[in-house]
């Protein structure tokens, strides 16, 4: 049955879940207080890199089931099912996210809402957002106790987006015990075609439903932490990480995925979840348990310094007037996300050190020149690399690991290259003349 829904903040998560949730089949109205994003989104365009979205949105524009707005009213009037999934930033200054936008969103659609709606948060929030949102709306809401607010986490990786909401892993739920009427089988509706090919689907209290979401997140940046400090010790002893990780990745139990070191974990999702998940501990009286999420923090920081020590010893101790190419700006491949990219964050570094850094990225160019607008910025890999002293591959890009030591020999300064996603082939590289070095590698 197709439902009519109203899905608040149009960014990755946003605009990824709109979409899909039209092309389930429901009527689907984008909300969004950006006027310039509801524009473009209606006019068929992606305000950001997502393989694969693109086509759907316009599908399904096309098909009249997806449309987008600023009007909260419109939206209050249109749809019985909101989705939340605005952003939940690092607060300034402190490790704590920011429930600005959460917040604003509930209150300002919930005094418009006059019939029975269901409020699915997707946002990840500390543990306790959701029962206080829905008190809030409750309050606020001229249909009161007909309004209610459930949590139903997203595990989206950007990249992938499309692909992870249509066929999740898992679907969670998080339902008020107290007040909860319809929220389960409003969800059951909104996800029939997912439920009906077998994905899991957890129901739960609301505060479990918010903790499985910061809690996945932790887990997956301390996986990656545990490799880098790996990596340290396999650096120290002379071994390589990679093979290492091969090796113990063959054990179930561990797994290979996420076991990549490198410079570490960026985005707009791990490096601020693992931080406000401790802020949140802290405030219910259990800081002590996740105090080695210091440590997981600490660890994927020293990433960036080291690398960028490690390209001064490459230089012969000083980056003073050297010229660095560095490959890659994006926190990852497949994405123009540059949000706590480590990437860009050792190319300021960098520069500040004194070199002239020349940054190329596939498709992050326009967020990286917004947010690092004194970097040097280059038109393609050859042009990064022109006359560079060392060429540094940091976002694994496709484009980048198909590179041949020939492509760039004749163009450079010198023949250094540093792997900080460990994505080379160290053995094509030596023996073209190069020095390679990557991370916990010989
Ligand atoms: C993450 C979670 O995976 C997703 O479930 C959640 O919904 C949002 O946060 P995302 O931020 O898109 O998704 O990126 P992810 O693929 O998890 O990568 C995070 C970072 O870890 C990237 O900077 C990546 O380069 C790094 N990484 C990943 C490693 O350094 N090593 C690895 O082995 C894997």
């Amino acid at each position: 049955m197709s439902l009519r829904m109203a899905v608040f903040g149009t960014g990755y998560l946003g605009a990824t879940h709109a979409a899909c949730m039209a092309e389930l089949g429901h009527e689907v109205l984008g909300v969004d207080v950006d006027a310039s994003k509801v524009a473009k989104l209606s006019s068929g365009e992606v305000p950001f890199y997502e393989p694969g979205l693109e086509e759907l949105l316009q599908r399904n524009i096309s098909s009249g089931r997806l449309r987008f707005t600023s009007s909260y009213a419109e939206a209050a009037e249109f749809a019985d099912v909101h989705f939340l999934g605005v952003g939940t930033p690092q607060k300034k200054g402190e490790f704590a996210a920011d429930l600005t936008y959460v917040d604003s969103v509930v209150a300002e659609l919930a005094p418009l809402l006059t019939k029975p709606a269901v409020i699915f948060g997707k946002s990840t929030v500390p543990v306790g957002t959701a029962a206080r949102l829905g008190a809030m709306a409750r309050e606020l809401s001229p249909a009161g106790d007909d309004v209610e607010v459930a949590w139903n986490p997203e595990f989206l990786r950007e990249g992938y987006a499309v692909q992870d909401t249509l066929r999740p892993d898992r679907l969670v739920l998080g339902v008020d015990e107290t007040y909860s009427r319809r929220a389960r089988e409003v969800a059951e509706e909104v996800y029939a075609d997912l439920l009906e090919v077998g994905i899991p689907f957890l129901v739960t209290d609301l505060a479990t439903a918010e903790l499985v979401k910061v809690s996945a997140n932790a887990f997956l940046a301390t996986k990656i932490s545990f490799i880098n400090a790996i990596a340290e010790v396999c650096e120290a002893a002379g071994a390589d990480v990679s093979v290492l990780a091969d090796a113990i990745g063959h054990d179930e139990r561990i797994g290979r995925k996420f076991l990549n070191a490198g410079i570490g974990f960026g985005g707009g999702c791990l490096p601020k979840d693992i931080r406000a998940f401790m802020a949140r501990a802290g405030e219910l009286g259990a800081d002590q348990a996740l105090t080695f999420l210091r440590e997981v923090d600490a660890i994927n920081m020293r990433r960036r310094t080291s690398m960028v020590e490690l390209t001064k010893d490459t230089c012969g101790g000083s980056l003073l007037g050297r010229r660095i190419a560095v490959l890659g700006a994006a926190f990852k491949p497949n994405s123009d996300d540059v949000r706590d990219s480590p990437a860009l964050n050792i190319a300021g570094q960098i520069q500040l050190q004194g070199a002239a850094v020349n940054v190329y990225d596939p498709k992050a160019m326009e967020n990286s020149r917004r947010l690092f607008p004194t970097l040097g910025y280059a038109t393609s890999v050859r042009d990064a690399c022109e006359g560079a002293d060392v060429v540094m591959v940091l976002t694994e890009w496709k484009e980048f690991r198909d590179l041949a030591p020939d492509d760039i020999a004749t163009i450079v300064r010198e023949k250094h290259i540093i792997d900080g996603r460990n994505c080379m082939d160290s053995r094509v590289w030596r023996s073209a003349g190069w020095t390679y070095q990557g991370v916990g590698r010989k």
